[in-house]
């Protein structure tokens, strides 16, 4: 079984001038709002309530930082796409995570969770434009909601959307059943913590953000 080094909370960011100096590798959870971002940083890192989860949509605003020791991060970013989000804080996301995925030098890799029974939405498209080539684990989560057939399909699916993204790889996950648990682990490792043998982190330049 792949673990990881145990996290704890090191800082919520409201604004840029708030992030942490970028340090040790890190790895960013990104998605539509409420499709599972917190949870799975909870079942991935085995800790009940670490990053705050909630049935209300819009929960996490700030960007929040955890810290694996001096080894790894894992960041928590505010979802999008909630309809009820007046215009005003939209602006404010895409400023906010904007400016952290443009521009963090020890991003190695993106979560993007998407719940397994509307993936790829427009938002996500746009999202994964932004990334460019930028190595990216997507999540179908909530996989426990959807019948085993359902699960092949919906896999097959956005499997075949993103034929021609291979820096993208694509697994089923409930942070419910902890279905895909390990080899999301094993992704995050590998971006984590064999970091420091590889190429300098922030190799992947990102295209600049827009929209969203
Ligand atoms: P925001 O911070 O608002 O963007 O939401 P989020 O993406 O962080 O979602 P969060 O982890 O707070 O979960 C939203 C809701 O979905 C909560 O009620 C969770 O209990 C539920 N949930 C999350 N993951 C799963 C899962 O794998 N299966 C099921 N059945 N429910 C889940
Ligand atoms: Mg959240």
């Amino acid at each position: 079984m792949q673990t990881l080094p145990t996290a704890q909370f090191m800082r919520a960011a409201g604004r840029p001038a708030d992030f942490p100096p970028p340090g040790p590798p890190e790895v960013a959870f990104a998605g539509r709002s409420n499709v599972g971002k917190s949870s799975a940083i909870n079942a991935l890192l085995g800790r009940r309530s670490l990053a705050r989860t909630s049935k209300t949509p819009g929960r996490t605003q700030t960007i929040n930082f955890y810290e694996m020791g001096a080894a790894a991060r894992i960041v928590d970013l505010p979802g999008y796409g909630y309809a009820r989000v007046p215009k005003p804080l939209r602006e404010q996301w895409r400023q906010l995570v904007g400016s952290y995925l443009q521009d963090r030098p020890s991003l190695a890799g993106v979560v993007l969770v998407m719940d397994a029974r509307h993936p790829l939405t427009d938002l996500d498209a746009q999202l994964l434009a932004w990334l460019g080539r930028f190595p990216t684990l997507a999540l179908l989560s909530k996989a426990d909601k959807l019948s085993r057939r359902e699960q092949e399909l919906t896999l097959k699916e956005c499997a075949s959307r993103l034929a021609d993204a291979p820096h993208v790889r694509v697994a089923l996950f409930s942070s419910t059943t902890h279905q895909g648990l390990e080899e999301a682990r094993g992704a995050l490792a590998a971006w984590l913590l064999a970091e420091r043998n590889a190429e300098p982190a922030g190799k992947n330049k990102k295209p600049p953000v827009k929209g969203i």
